[in-house]
């Protein structure tokens, strides 16, 4: 079988679209004919990521993916929508061990409604607020080295042209694989257009967004 960053190297951001779905999604249900939904592993304030399975034929088969979705009835507004789309296309030229790599994207519609999916692989491992919901604190050297390995990650984003701000980062969106384990950093959904670009979306979450950038005076972490 092969691994999801094998998959992944094969995917194009072209998309597809459906007319067999519903609105959110409850275990067992089938998208695509080809993710199957397993359990919700978030919800945020527009949309829910699940943790799916691949279960048509082909390589990818018996594979776990995290599927998020946005439904178009239940966003706020046009800018949630556009935030989405904005996030599959950045998630889409990333390429680094610590960021889930995209998969797939498309639509589907129902009579109601219509549903944007966005398939990223899985990050092994929980959140760091679950972690430290859970009671675990991190030794002096743990914490150091959580910081490290998400600077790494900034710091590739940072190199790109142009470069990609994540806007986002605070526990929920770090997963972390174990004491010891692999940092990962998923949610893209507050990214900046580009390192210059302003605009008037505010977005990312506060007490976590940096004060300087929630001033708007340079877009940085
Ligand atoms: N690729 C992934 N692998 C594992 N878990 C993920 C992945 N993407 C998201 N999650 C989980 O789902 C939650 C919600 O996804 P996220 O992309 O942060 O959406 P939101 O914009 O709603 O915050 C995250 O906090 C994380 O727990
Ligand atoms: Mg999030």
């Amino acid at each position: 079988m092969r691994t999801c960053m094998e998959i992944a190297r094969h995917c194009n951001f072209q998309g597809s679209s459906g007319s067999s779905g519903k609105g959110y999604l409850q275990p067992g249900e089938l998208l695509q004919n080809k993710y199957q939904i397993k359990r919700e592993l978030g919800e945020g304030s527009n949309g829910i990521t699940y943790e799916a399975e691949v279960v048509s034929e082909g390589p990818e088969k018996g594979s776990l993916v995290a599927v998020k979705a946005l439904s178009l009835v239940k966003s706020r507004d046009w800018k949630a929508v556009e935030l989405f789309e904005r996030e599959s296309r950045v998630l889409a030229t990333l390429k680094h061990p610590s960021i889930p790599a995209y998969l797939d994207y498309f639509e589907v519609d129902s009579e109601e409604d219509r549903v944007f999916y966005l398939v990223q692989c899985i990050a092994p491992g929980t959140t760091l607020e679950a972690m430290v919901e859970s009671g675990w604190r991190p030794t002096e050297a743990e914490a150091v080295r959580i910081a490290v390995e998400l600077l790494n990650i900034i710091a590739y984003l940072e190199s790109l042209r142009p470069p990609v701000v994540h806007r986002d980062i605070k526990p929920q969106n770090i997963l972390i694989d174990g004491e010891g384990g692999g940092v990962s950093l998923v949610d893209f959904g507050a990214v900046a257009p580009t390192a210059l670009g302003g605009g008037s979306t505010i977005v990312g979450t506060y007490g976590c967004a940096r004060a300087s950038r929630l001033a708007r005076k340079y877009p940085v972490l």
